[in-house]
């Protein structure tokens, strides 16, 4: 069951979009932008409220990268994978940063602090690798610099 205050968000963004199915991708990016992420039983009150199947909201809300199942992280780490900043070392800056933080790219830190993902080409090439944390820009990372890149971010 949604608590309260999700219920109260799924209702205030189904009410805003006039309850249109067509509009579910809007919906749910709204629901998140409130909520942080998207639980499954917000899900589920999404479906009621709009009249669409779970199994559609479901799989809207897993095809879009954008949208998360699981609550994110307060820093939302990327690590640019595109071809140039693999070949200058983007590899060892995941593994890296992978090994600080005890996870794997899609996951987030049991405290919640950091969120780590992978991106492809971030238009930065010539300063590669580019790691981004929340709207930071980060060029010309090592793994070693990125420990005390991300020692700033609380
Ligand atoms: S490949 Fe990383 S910024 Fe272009």
């Amino acid at each position: 069951m949604a608590d309260k205050k999700q219920k109260e968000v799924v209702k205030q963004v189904l009410q805003k979009h006039q309850h249109d199915k067509a509009l579910l991708v809007d919906v749910l990016q709204d629901i998140q932008a409130e909520i942080g992420y998207l639980p499954k039983e917000v899900l589920v009150e999404t479906s009621k409220g709009l009249g669409v199947p779970v199994s559609r909201v479901y799989s809207v809300a897993t095809f879009f990268k954008a949208f998360s199942l699981t609550p994110r992280g307060r820093n939302l780490i990327n690590v640019c994978m595109g071809t140039a900043c693999h070949v200058r070392g983007s590899v060892k800056v995941l593994e890296q940063i992978e090994k600080e933080l005890k996870i794997k790219a899609g996951e987030t830190t049991p405290d919640l602090k950091y969120t780590l993902e992978t991106v492809n080409c971030v238009g930065s090439c010539a300063l590669g690798p580019m790691v981004i944390v929340g709207e930071d820009y980060h060029g010309e990372m090592t793994p070693e610099k990125v420990v005390s890149v991300l020692a700033n971010y609380k």
